[in-house]
C-alpha cells in the first residue's frame, strides 16, 4: 500500500527518459553517422517524451481498469488446546507476510500473558474473545490482515466477532480430544485430569463445535503439510474473492 507522490513520478520519468533518449541518439548516429543530428533528435525527444510520460503515468494511476484493491480478512483459528491452531496460524502468518501483505497475529497464550487476570470462566472467555474480536475488526478496518488463534469455545463469542469483522474466516482446527491429550505439550491435560486445573476445555469445560465455519481442518486424517496446503489454497481463494 504505497502512495506515489509527484516527486517520485518525476524521478522515474527522468531516469527512464535519459535511458530512452541515449538509445534513440545512438540509433540515429548508427543509421546516419551524424553526431549533431543524433544529439538534436535526442534533445527534442527528451523534452517531448518527459511531458508525455509524466501525464501518462498520472493518468494510469487514476484508472482502475485491471487493478483490484485487496481486501484484508480475519483468519480465526478455533479448536481445543493442543489442536495445532498456533502452528497453522504461524504458517499462515508467514505465508501472508511473504506476499508483502500487512498482517498482525493475535494469539490466546500471548494475550493472556499480557493480561494475566483473564480467567477461564464462561464470562471471562467470552469477554476475552469479544475484546480480541474488536481489536481484530479495528485492524481489518485499517487494512491489516489478522491471524488469530484462540480456543474460543463459545459459538456466541465467535458469532460476535464474525459480526464485527467485514471478512471473517473461521477455521475449525478439528483435532480430537484424544490426540490433543496425547500431545499435551504443557502437561495441562494431565493437570486437568488430576483436578489441579479446573474449567479446562474438553475435560470439564465445553467446546462448542463451530456451526458454520468457512474451513474445517481435519488434523486426525491429514498431516500438518496437508492441513497447511488446505489453508494456503483458501487464502489464495479469498484474496481473489474479496
Ligand atoms: S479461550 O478459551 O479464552 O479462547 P485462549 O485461547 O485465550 O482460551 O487460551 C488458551 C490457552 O490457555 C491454552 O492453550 C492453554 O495453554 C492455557 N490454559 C490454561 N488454563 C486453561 C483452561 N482451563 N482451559 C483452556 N486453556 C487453558
Amino acid at each position: 500500500m504505497y502512495y506515489e507522490n509527484n516527486k517520485r513520478s518525476i524521478a522515474k520519468t527522468v531516469s527512464h527518459r535519459i535511458l530512452g533518449t541515449l538509445t534513440t541518439a545512438i540509433i540515429v548516429y548508427l543509421f546516419t553517422g551524424k553526431l549533431l543530428l543524433a544529439i538534436s533528435v535526442g534533445g527534442v525527444e527528451i523534452i517531448a517524451k518527459i511531458i508525455v510520460y509524466f501525464f501518462h503515468e498520472r493518468a494510469w494511476n487514476k484508472i482502475s481498469y485491471g487493478r483490484k484493491r485487496i481486501q484484508p480478512f480475519v483468519l480465526w483459528f478455533t479448536g481445543l488446546s493442543g489442536s495445532g491452531k498456533s502452528t497453522l496460524a504461524d504458517r499462515a502468518l508467514i505465508y501472508l507476510k511473504k506476499k508483502n501483505l500487512p498482517v498482525q497475529q493475535l494469539d490466546g497464550d500471548i494475550l493472556r500473558e499480557i493480561f494475566p487476570k483473564t480467567g477461564f470462566s464462561k464470562e471471562d472467555r467470552i469477554a476475552h474473545i469479544k475484546r480480541t474480536g474488536y481489536l481484530a475488526s479495528l485492524l481489518e478496518k485499517n487494512n491489516i490482515f489478522v491471524v488469530a488463534s484462540f480456543i474460543s469455545p463459545y459459538q456466541e463469542s465467535r458469532d460476535f466477532v464474525r459480526k464485527m469483522c467485514k471478512h471473517f474466516i473461521e477455521i475449525h482446527v478439528n483435532t480430537s480430544l484424544e490426540i490433543c491429550e496425547s500431545r499435551d505439550p504443557k502437561s495441562l491435560y494431565k493437570k486437568a485430569r488430576a483436578g489441579e486445573i479446573t474449567n479446562f476445555t474438553g475435560i470439564d469445560d465445553p467446546y462448542e463445535v463451530p456451526l458454520n465455519p468457512e474451513i474445517v481442518i481435519n488434523t486426525n486424517s491429514s498431516t500438518e503439510e496437508e492441513s497447511f496446503e488446505q489453508i494456503k489454497k483458501n487464502i489464495d481463494r479469498y484474496l481473489i474473492l474479496y
